[in-house]
């Protein structure tokens, strides 16, 4: 039987859709990358905001009227949905779409191959799994094969206890489950043996990572020290998580890149106690500055809502404030779409009209624009390790790699390889992306 897969929303789905080539191919399924050749369709779908949803929802009709032509030729295809919509809609999809033949949650791709199979069997029955567990259930698992040729993801914590009012995560991926650390080792090995040069670390909240006795910042530290050679990523760290002890390690290992991803979410106190974080806007500026004390150009990013709930044009300008004060590196910019089951959806009102929630957005994205001009151009004249990630698409005589802190650098091509890393001295840069040069400066 041959599958085929197509992934939406963030990278810990992108991981999973690894997982689940991985249990399917060695249960003797056969991947296809061509729609029309597989005989079940995945979807690995995404439920954080509406739009993302509406995306899969127009895939998904066009899937189904494949379902429908090819019926007409004698073959039959099952349609299946996996992920966070799987858990978010569960059995209200299946009435109102009946052309969904398979919905797995999850934590449940484990039994993918046995309900694939009881689908060929049962032509006219549904398969639903969409349990929540307790325990991190891949912990044996390698994925198949990962994001390029450099940099492979690994998933160290999943779900989350945070329940912010806002967010659907809690629901659609369930509680905290952090993976025991002996796994997490030999997958960092594998990947090392296999070639990777970056490993990117994965949870929601990959700070609250907590397998007794190991902290997360423990635990970033024997991975940095078991493979010594690779660069170390992670993200999302939740801001009241990040500690002293955390940002210490980062500075102390060289292979650990400096950079954090902290969702600020809102500026202002009143809306981050509507969104039920965990601390304030004068807090979350405490936070960054322990951080830019010990590591002084440490790169940091964020994600903000705009247009929450009761949100007025002075919480909005409290957002304005906190991203003048720290000046982000780059930050993921939403602006709020209600979801349902969430507090926010059942409790409060979604009562900032759409055209303000846009018009704020923009102003948001035009300010960030501006701060990543200027972390970008902090870089200029200084010579820097890049890790060389392949070559560039606009100009096939330069490469693009990263430097220590994830800042995106173009170069012209050298006589090494992609994979190795070049010594490069930054010479310009423009709004999104760093420019230098091969030197021979040590
Ligand atoms: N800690 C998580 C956050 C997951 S969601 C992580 O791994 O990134 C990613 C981002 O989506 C959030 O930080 C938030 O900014 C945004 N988001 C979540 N729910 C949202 C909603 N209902 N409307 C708009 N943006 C939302
Ligand atoms: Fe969502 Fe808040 Fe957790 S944004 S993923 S509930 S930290």
């Amino acid at each position: 039987m041959k599958f085929y897969i197509e992934t939406y929303g963030c990278q810990m789905n992108i991981y999973d859709s690894e997982i689940i080539c991985s249990i399917l191919l060695k249960a003797g399924f056969i991947k296809t990358s061509t729609l029309k050749k597989a005989d079940i369709i995945l979807l690995n779908t995404c439920a954080i905001r509406a739009k993302p949803e509406q995306k899969i929802l127009n895939r998904l009709m066009k899937i189904r009227c494949l379902k429908s032509k090819l019926k007409k030729t004698n073959k039959q295809i099952k349609i299946g949905i996996v992920g966070c919509l799987a858990t978010h809609y569960k059995k209200q999809t299946l009435e109102k779409f009946n052309f969904i033949d398979l919905i797995v949650g999850p934590d449940s791709y484990k039994n993918l191959p046995k309900m694939i199979k009881k689908l060929k069997k049962e032509p006219k029955k549904k398969e639903i799994d969409v349990r929540l567990a307790n325990q991190e259930k891949y912990t044996k698992i390698i994925p198949s094969g990962l994001i390029n040729r450099i940099s492979a993801l690994i998933s160290i914590i999943r779900g989350c206890d945070n329940m912010c009012t806002f967010c659907i995560v809690p629901f659609s991926r369930g509680r905290e489950k952090s993976r025991n650390p002996n796994s997490i080792l030999k997958e960092c090995k594998i990947l090392y043996k296999k070639g990777y040069k970056e490993i990117i670390l994965l949870g929601q909240n990959v700070d609250s990572y907590f397998f007794k006795p190991l902290k997360f910042f423990q635990l970033l530290e024997l991975i940095a020290l078991t493979v010594p050679l690779m660069r170390i990523r992670f993200l999302t760290s939740y801001p009241s998580n990040i500690s002293k002890n955390l940002v210490e390690v980062v500075k102390k290992h060289s292979n650990i890149s400096k950079h954090f991803h902290i969702p600020l979410q809102s500026g202002s106190t009143r809306i981050l106690a509507l969104m039920r974080r965990k601390y304030s806007g004068e807090e979350f500026l405490l936070i960054i500055k322990m951080i830019q004390n010990i590591i002084p150009d440490c790169s940091i990013s964020s994600d903000i809502i705009t247009g929450f709930c009761t949100e007025t044009q002075e919480d909005h300008r409290e957002t304005l404030r906190i991203m003048n004060r720290i000046k982000f590196n780059f930050s993921y910019m939403f602006k709020y779409s209600s979801r349902q089951g969430t507090y926010a959806e059942r409790k409060l009102k979604d009562d900032v009209p759409n055209i303000l929630k846009i018009r704020r957005l923009n102003e948001i994205i035009s300010l960030q624009k501006a701060h990543s001009f200027y972390r970008l151009k902090e870089n200029i004249g200084k010579i820097q390790n890049v890790l060389i990630e392949g070559i560039s698409k606009k100009d096939d005589k330069y490469y693009y790699g990263r430097n220590y802190k994830n800042d995106i650098i173009v170069f012209p091509k050298t006589t090494s390889k992609i994979g190795s890393y070049n010594r490069i001295k930054i010479i310009n840069s423009t709004f999104t992306t760093l420019i230098g040069v091969l030197t021979a400066e040590i």
